[in-house]
């Protein structure tokens, strides 16, 4: 037995909706895919009912808690992906840092690094497999229990952002502290993004050998750093996590598949960003879509990017502003999504006429009467 055992990565469900994936490819596609940032969230009962029975990052580790919480949206909503339940922060985690999720203030690091004598606790080097084949096991089930409906997205946070993390110990307006270590210890900062470098790559080819069939890349914290420090901190990472990706899944002969760089708020890097190595370049809603797609050019695909805000407005005007978004991006190359995650007091009936309008609408703008 076990030829399709759910915690093998072999005989997936063959996979039905495929336009996600040619859209990020560049391919054709009939009308608009559609997924949301934060889909599997605070902002559904069900998720809400699911999420109380432990903590957070239990819950990260527990393949099966995963796989539904994933699942839950799609039963609402004919979203046209499924994003892997789980957090940005198990790769600290993995390096050895402990990380809390506390209610009401979110996660936050016991410990974090102070001094640059703090960057031995990390381990130096991470069974990646070890540390992360929980979630390696999530993807696996998940990608099963989707029986093909629509593909699965993987994703990890980007160096800059998970050393923002580990050094301020949680969220922060300024990232002062990380910042100060940018400015005061260079040296040790590119230390420890090549650190984090390398375990994301490993992580993001063995979410591919689990069974993910897109990767995205969490650059959230892209807006604290200006263009200089962008470009020397942030840039060069980013740009070496795609082709070492993409080096090591052909060398594993991996299926190669498309990735998405979502540096939020670095729209003054749009045009490094979209020669980085990423078939898609997912937008902040700061960005007006056509200045994006001029900037852009015809090379990669474009993502998102409704202010989320926007889903509070009644479902009309909802409506009124997707058409608007699509008519700025066009047609092609483009996958509708917000400009970052939902909230958790958004209406689920909101959400819905959001992914409903982009359907509609990129279906008349194709064939207007
Ligand atoms: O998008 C999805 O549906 C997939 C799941 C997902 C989560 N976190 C689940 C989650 C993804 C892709 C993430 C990534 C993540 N985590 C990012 C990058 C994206 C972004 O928002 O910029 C960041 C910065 C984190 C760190 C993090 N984890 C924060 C800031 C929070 C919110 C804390 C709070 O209390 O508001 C989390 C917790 C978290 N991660 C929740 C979810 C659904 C909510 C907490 C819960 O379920 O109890």
């Amino acid at each position: 037995m076990d030829g399709n055992s759910p915690l093998r990565p072999q005989d997936f469900p063959a996979l039905k909706n495929d336009t996600f994936l040619r859209a990020a490819r560049g391919e054709e596609t009939e009308y608009t895919p559609v997924w949301c940032m934060r889909q599997a969230g605070r902002y559904l009962p069900e998720f809400r009912e699911t999420r109380a029975a432990q903590d957070f990052f239990a819950t990260c580790r527990s393949p099966k808690m995963c796989c539904e919480l994933t699942l839950q949206p799609l039963r609402r909503f004919p979203l046209d992906a499924a994003i892997i339940f789980s957090d940005i922060l198990v790769v600290p985690q993995a390096l050895g840092m402990e990380v809390v999720m506390v209610p009401g203030k979110g996660p936050t690091f016991p410990e974090p690094l102070k001094e640059v004598e703090d960057l031995l606790k990390l381990r130096q080097k991470v069974d990646v497999s070890e540390e992360l084949g929980y979630v390696f096991q999530a993807i696996t089930l998940t990608r099963h229990s989707l029986e093909g409906k629509v593909p699965l997205i993987g994703f990890s946070g980007a160096p800059w952002t998970l050393m923002s993390y580990m050094i301020e110990g949680g969220g922060s307006n300024t990232m002062a502290k990380a910042k100060r270590w940018l400015y005061r210890h260079p040296e040790a900062s590119h230390r420890l993004l090549q650190l984090l470098r390398d375990v994301i790559v490993e992580y993001l080819v063995g979410q591919v050998a689990a069974g993910a069939q897109a990767l995205q890349l969490f650059e959230s914290h892209a807006g604290h750093l200006g263009p200089e420090q962008f470009r020397e901190f942030a840039l060069p990472y980013i740009r070496a996590i795609a082709k070492h990706v993409k080096n090591k899944l052909q060398a594993e002969a991996l299926p190669p598949v498309p990735m998405i760089v979502f540096a939020k708020d670095a729209h003054y890097a749009l045009e490094e960003l979209a020669q980085a190595g990423y078939e898609v370049i997912g937008l902040d809603w700061t960005i007006q879509p056509q200045a994006a797609r001029e900037r852009t050019g015809h090379r990669v695909t474009l993502q998102g990017n409704l202010d989320p805000c926007a889903l509070y407005a009644p479902k009309e005007k909802i409506g009124e502003l997707v058409k608007r978004m699509l008519e700025g991006f066009g047609t092609q190359r483009y996958i509708a999504n917000l400009g970052h995650g939902l909230y958790p007091d958004m209406s689920p009936e909101h959400v819905g006429a959001f992914v409903e309008a982009v359907h509609t609408h990129s279906r008349h703008l194709r064939t207007p009467d």
